[in-house]
């Protein structure tokens, strides 16, 4: 995790459109086709469709509330932990096989798997809905709002500035449509 001890933490990441960002870019979207079903793969397809070519390089501001996110490591600890491991990092074993009931394990929510796949909205909806037909709970009604806020900031923290950087273009995406 980043360097949490004090106050509010910002970097300013290099912009997008950087060749090594849209290979990250390209190498996430394999990611994605192997590791989920038919109906998201055929969404990725459509969501690259006709994407706008980058436009001129942004900076990137990353600024992390430390409180927040100490907040969203502790309930992430209380109750994430068992199924999505220490510090986000997974289970042993290999998070894109499904077990032999036919179900995928808990994936990392740290940068090795594809949570950063997801805007913020959609990480809010994902923990408060929960996958259905998975061991994904809802937490609706169990987490306030604001911890489910601090645990998706807690994610988020786990990813490496590369990767954040890749996301931040995704979410500025997902914000503009
Ligand atoms: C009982 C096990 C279990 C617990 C507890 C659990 N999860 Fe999950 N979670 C899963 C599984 C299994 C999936 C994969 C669902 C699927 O098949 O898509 C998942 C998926 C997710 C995803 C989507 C990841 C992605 O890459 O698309 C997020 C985000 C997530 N969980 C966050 C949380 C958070 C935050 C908590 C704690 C508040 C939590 N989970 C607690 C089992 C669990």
């Amino acid at each position: 995790m980043p360097e949490i001890e004090s106050g509010r933490v910002g970097r300013v990441l290099p912009g997008r459109g950087a060749a090594a960002v849209r290979t990250l870019i390209l190498a996430g979207t394999a990611l994605l086709l192997t590791a989920c079903g038919q109906r998201e793969a055929a969404d990725a397809t459509g969501d690259r469709a006709g994407a706008p070519e980058p436009g001129p390089p942004l900076p990137i501001v990353r600024v992390q509330d430390v409180n927040q996110v100490r907040l969203g490591q502790a309930v992430y600890q209380r109750h994430c932990s068992v199924c999505h491991g220490p510090d986000g990092r997974g289970q042993p074993g290999d998070w894109r096989v499904r077990g032999p009931d036919g179900r995928y394990p808990p994936p990392p929510l740290d940068d090795s798997a594809h949570a950063w796949h997801h805007p913020t909205a959609e990480l809010r909806r994902l923990i408060a809905q929960g996958v259905p037909g998975s061991a994904m709970p809802a937490w609706q009604g169990r987490l306030s709002e604001g911890e489910i806020e601090a645990v998706v900031a807690y994610i988020k923290s786990l990813w490496s500035d590369p990767v954040y950087a890749v996301w931040y273009d995704i979410e500025r995406r997902a914000l503009e449509n």
